[in-house]
């Protein structure tokens, strides 16, 4: 059980980062547009790699931010897509993105924090790409998740490990950041800051096992698990994300709940 001040300060750093998101919105929707970002170039691909047949389904996508992965639910035959957010500002963009797709009636959008969510349906399949580490009530919120969930439905989610937190880079003759030594270690969990364009957004880096073992202690059985590297043609797109063809940026979980 947790104490009410630790409950607070979770919810006073959840806030936080909410805000934030608000605050970098455009800046993430441009960022996704140019399709160049670590998400398109490394994460993406390999979440939609584990993605099963969504024809027919109706997805929950947790912390769907600007729409991108709901857009392509609905291009893949999905029936429905909802999207939760936390942060309002993301949603909003959302919604700009999505306008037919709403009108149709095939996405709806809600503000929702899936440690405290409101939602009551339950659905076969939800996906959550790149969002766990900015949730600060983790164990609320795979709670959360579970309850959401038909026996037998899938989660998908994706989060990066943070080695840029973990070591140290310099640049090579070439320009090119190498490892060159250690900031911190990988086991711990920790928070972390990401400055966007000057805006600072928290993250919560967690080592694999804290995922894994979270779900597992929630009935949850680990279907599929992968390490997605640089998609074809990436470094000569982004030369600077060399060091991720040898140390993983991220890393994508299928679970089924039992
Ligand atoms: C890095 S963005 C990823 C957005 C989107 N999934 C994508 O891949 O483009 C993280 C998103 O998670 C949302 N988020 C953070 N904490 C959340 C929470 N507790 N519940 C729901 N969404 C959350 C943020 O507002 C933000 O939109």
């Amino acid at each position: 059980m947790q104490s009410k001040m630790q409950s607070k300060m979770q919810s006073k750093m959840q806030s936080k980062i909410t805000k934030s998101y608000d605050s970098v919105a455009e800046i993430f929707n441009a960022m996704r547009n140019k399709k160049l970002s670590l998400n398109d170039l490394i994460e993406y691909p390999g979440f939609l790699k584990l993605l099963p047949s969504v024809k027919n389904k109706i997805v929950l996508d947790i912390g769907c931010g600007t729409g991108v992965m709901i857009k392509e639910l609905i291009k893949r035959g999905a029936k429905k897509v909802i999207g939760t957010d936390s942060s309002k500002g993301m949603l909003i963009c959302s919604e700009n993105n999505l306008k037919s797709e709403i009108i149709k009636k095939k996405v709806e959008l809600f503000v929702d924090d899936i440690s405290k969510t409101k939602l009551k349906t339950k659905f076969d399949l939800i996906t959550c790409s790149l969002v766990l580490d900015n949730v600060v009530d983790f164990k609320s919120a795979v709670k959360n998740i579970s309850k959401l969930l038909n026996k037998n439905g899938i989660f998908i989610f994706s989060v990066p490990l943070g080695f840029g937190y973990v070591l140290k880079f310099k640049r090579n003759k070439e320009g090119i950041k190498v490892p060159c030594g250690y900031e911190s270690n990988f086991f711990d969990t920790k928070k972390v800051t990401d400055n966007w364009d000057g805006h600072k957004v928290d993250f919560i880096v967690r080592p694999v096992s804290v995922y894994i073992n979270e779900f597992a202690k929630n009935g949850f059985y680990l279907e599929e698990y992968s390490e997605p590297k640089p998609i074809k043609g990436a470094i000569k797109k982004k030369p600077k994300i060399i060091h991720f063809c040898n140390i993983p940026f991220c890393v994508i979980m299928r679970f089924r709940k039992l």
